[in-house]
This record gives structure tokens, C-alpha cells and sequence, in this order.
């Protein structure tokens, strides 16, 4: 079973959990950027990619390594914005869409408090699948470093690792 960790993080907790996962699952990591960074302190970084997110927009990505034909399963990791997935993702979906039929889809969330289910729901939609492999919605698990968090990373890892 070959794995792809592919995820977007404004401040690191996607980040965070998203080498967690792949370090578990000897899994390849890609991380996504958009072109134009969203301003990542202060009001604006709420008001432009709560914005950007609400919009639904699909920002522009730097250039990055993807050849789907050498993954079995697709673990996407990305913050919630504005109860839903951030717009980065959204464009490496449709960026990626075709590829992505017929592949195993896990995904992971990190959120401050509120919206992760219904970004995951979201996020099924937008790919056009009915349920992910896994799931897990987690709370700033770099800058809370609570125990959930990691047990909750850790559930994640063995529910994928029993599949394998
Ligand atoms: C633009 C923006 C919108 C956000 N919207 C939500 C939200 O709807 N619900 C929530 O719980 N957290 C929200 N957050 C907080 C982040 O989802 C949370 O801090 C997450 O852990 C950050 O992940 P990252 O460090 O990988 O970027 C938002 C953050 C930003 C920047």
C-alpha cells in the first residue's frame, strides 16, 4: 500500500500532524502552496482566507510533485476556514480529480474549535465520494500539544495501518 500525505498549513499544526501520519505510514509527503500566500498574522489573516474560503475559490499552486498512478491511498491534511476546507485544497482536487477516482481517500482536519465535521463533509462532496477511509477532526494539535490530539493522531494511524 503506497501512500501520499498531501496537505496545506498557514501555521504548522497540518503540518504537524500531517508528518505524524506519513512517518507512521512510510507514506511521501506533498505539501501544497498557493502562489500568493494568504497574509498569515493579525485581522487579515482571518478576514482574507475566511474570505477566500467562503468565496470558494481555488488560489493558484506553486508547482509540486504529484504522479498519482504511485499511490494507492490519498491522505489529505488542511486546516478548517470558515467551517469548511481551505481553498488550496480545493484546488489540488480539482486539480487532481480524475486521479483521485478509485484511489483510498483519508483525510485529517485541524481546526480551533468549530467546523470540522462539516468540513470533512464538505470536503467528501467536493470529491464526489460518499465516506473517507478515515477521518479525524483535530484542535491545533502543534500548539495545544494535548493528549487527545495525539491520541486522537494515533486512532488515525492504526485505523489506517488495520487496512494496509
Ligand atoms: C482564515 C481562517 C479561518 C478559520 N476558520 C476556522 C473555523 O471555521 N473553525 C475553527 O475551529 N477554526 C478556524 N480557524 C483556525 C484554524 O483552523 C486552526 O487554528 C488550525 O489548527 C490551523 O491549522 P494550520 O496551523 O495547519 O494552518 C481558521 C483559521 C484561519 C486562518
Amino acid at each position: 500500500m503506497k501512500t501520499a500525505v498531501i496537505y496545506y498549513s498557514m501555521s504548522g499544526n497540518s503540518e504537524y500532524a500531517a508528518w505524524k501520519v506519513a512517518d507512521a505510514l512510510h507514506a511521501d509527503v506533498i505539501k501544497i502552496e498557493p502562489v500568493k500566500a494568504y497574509p498569515d498574522s493579525g485581522a487579515k489573516k482571518f478576514i482574507w482566507g475566511g474570505k477566500s474560503a467562503v468565496m470558494g475559490e481555488e488560489p493558484a499552486l506553486k508547482p509540486y510533485e504529484f504522479n498519482a498512478a504511485d499511490y494507492d491511498r490519498i491522505i489529505l491534511g488542511f486546516p478548517v476556514w470558515a467551517s469548511t476546507f481551505a481553498p488550496p485544497i480545493k484546488t489540488f482536487i480539482k486539480e487532481n480529480k480524475e486521479a483521485l477516482s478509485g484511489k483510498r481517500i483519508a483525510a485529517f482536519t485541524c481546526m480551533a474549535g468549530n467546523g470540522g465535521e462539516k468540513a470533512l463533509d464538505k470536503l467528501c462532496k467536493f470529491i464526489g465520494i460518499d465516506s473517507l477511509e478515515a477521518q479525524v477532526v483535530l484542535i491545533d494539535p502543534k500548539d495545544k500539544q494535548t493528549t487527545e490530539s495525539e491520541n486522537a493522531i494515533a486512532n488515525f494511524i492504526d485505523k489506517l495501518r488495520t487496512t494496509i
